[in-house]
């Protein structure tokens, strides 16, 4: 068993760098098999889990899979031959479910089990499957635990999504993309993501326009080919470590990030009383004073990201004041509120509304990490509080944060990885 312990209390100085985009990576990673031919995937997050999964699927599958350098990949799907997908291989990840809509755009049929991922309240796939029957795909779900979807061929329809869906979004795209004819889907995800696996798809010699909008249209071909792409950096990631500038007190340039994907966040940050300064492809993050309150909602593309919701709420945890946190995307998003209380949080959960009455110090506890970014909200306030913190279950937070006690590390966090005996494994009974 694993744990991160941080001692907390120290200001965060200097550089960070950023790593490719995990949301993007799971979608373009099962992308590369619509084409039989040659992608070299580059700017990929290669040594998080949540990746790493997804290429075990892809070699699962007959993909060839070769480490190029520490963060580029070359997928070679000329030799894929299976459509099925087990349980053992979507356990792990919500994103596996991207595979229906790439083996579906590929053979015409899939058979995939159910995925896994962050509990964050119930995660329906209706809007994955109105689509995918849409274009002409029979689909069924088998004891709630197998999707199978087949069709003789794709066509291209118009498709209305009832809910703003990127995994839908996302999976629409990937089957469309080979279907005949013109696919519209209307009320569509505008994550940087989607506009992210749109560029991807058209290097590839795919017709997708309007991605980053609400209506996308894909125009299908059966001709896609091999190419060389750059994932983009990850907005959430970039976002993480802004917070963790702040709430630290610290003063950190976050590098390879795109400013414009950081809005919403740097605003919310700016109304604390943080400093923040924009650059190219840099952004620089300072907060000299307490940090005040505000108020959060949060929302699809361009709102502010329910995956920055715990991190923010640490930082509110020690405004001064009361702010409050509405979330609409999620049903269960604020599990890790317990956690906090841990710490000496004062915050009052109701429904989907979260009340913080800041405090002026966090004090180190034993904590857990109930989901990926419920983990990096017990980062940034181990980082911030006063004495020692140890996180368990670290795995979420592997899933999505590259070298994170390194690049902590460097900055100047007292945080460190420890192995300690599971009291539950037999082996180590003593
Ligand atoms: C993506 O999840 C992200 N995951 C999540 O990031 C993120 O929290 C979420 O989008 C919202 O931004 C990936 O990109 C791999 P949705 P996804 O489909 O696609 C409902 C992280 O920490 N819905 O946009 O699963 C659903 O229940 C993760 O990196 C339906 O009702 O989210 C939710 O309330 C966790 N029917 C809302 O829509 C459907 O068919 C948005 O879900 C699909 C979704």
């Amino acid at each position: 068993m694993e744990k991160y312990v941080i001692n907390g209390g120290v200001p965060l100085h200097g550089e960070i760098t950023v790593s490719g985009a995990k949301n993007a990576a799971l979608a373009i990673i099962p992308a590369a098999i619509l084409c039989q031919d040659v992608c070299t995937i580059e700017n990929l997050p290669v040594s998080i889990s949540d990746v790493r999964y997804m290429i075990a699927t892809l070699r699962h599958i007959g993909a060839t899979v070769r480490y190029v350098d520490k963060s580029t990949i070359e997928i070679d799907s000329r030799k894929v031959n299976s459509y099925v997908i087990s349980h053992d291989m979507t356990k792990h990840l919500r994103a596996s479910y991207y595979f229906i809509g790439a083996l579906l755009g590929r053979f015409g049929r899939a058979r995939v089990a159910m995925p896994g991922g962050c509990y964050l309240g119930p995660r329906p796939i209706d809007q994955h499957i109105k689509g995918f029957e849409a274009l002409g795909a029979r689909v069924s779900v088998e004891e709630n635990a197998i999707v199978e979807a087949d069709s003789e061929s794709l066509f291209g329809n118009p498709i209305y999504l009832d809910i703003v869906s990127v995994g839908a979004t996302v999976n629409i795209m990937l089957a469309a993309a080979r279907a005949e004819g013109m696919t519209i889907i209307e009320n569509a995800a505008k994550e940087p993501h989607i506009v992210d696996l749109a560029n991807f798809l058209n290097s590839m010699g795919a017709d997708v326009r309007g991605a980053g909008t609400d209506v996308i249209k894909i125009r299908g071909t059966e001709n896609l080919h091999g190419c060389t792409y750059s994932i983009i950096p990850d907005q959430i990631e970039a976002g993480t470590y802004m917070v963790a500038a702040a709430a630290t007190k610290g003063n950190v340039l976050i590098k390879n990030v795109i400013p414009k994907h950081l809005e919403s966040i740097s605003t919310k940050l700016i109304e604390c009383g943080a400093d923040v300064t924009e650059y190219d492809d840099a952004i620089r993050v300072s907060m000299e004073k307490r940090p005040g309150k505000c108020n959060i909602k949060t929302m699809p593309h361009p709102g502010f990201p329910t995956d920055m919701q715990p991190q923010m709420a640490v930082l509110l945890a020690l405004a001064e004041g009361t702010s409050v946190i509405s979330e609409s995307i999620w049903s269960n998003r604020f599990r890790y509120t317990e956690q906090l209380a841990r710490m000496g949080a004062d915050i009052t959960v109701d429904g989907q509304l979260a009340m913080i009455h800041g405090v002026e110090q966090l004090k180190g506890a034993p904590v857990k990490a109930d989901d990926l970014r419920a983990g990096a909200a017990m980062i940034i306030a181990g980082l911030a509080a006063q004495g020692r913190t140890e996180i368990e279950d670290i795995m979420h937070i592997r899933r999505g944060y590259e070298n994170v006690v390194e690049k902590i590390s460097n900055i100047g966090g007292d945080i460190r990885m420890v192995y300690c005996i599971d009291p539950l494994d037999i082996n180590n009974a003593g």
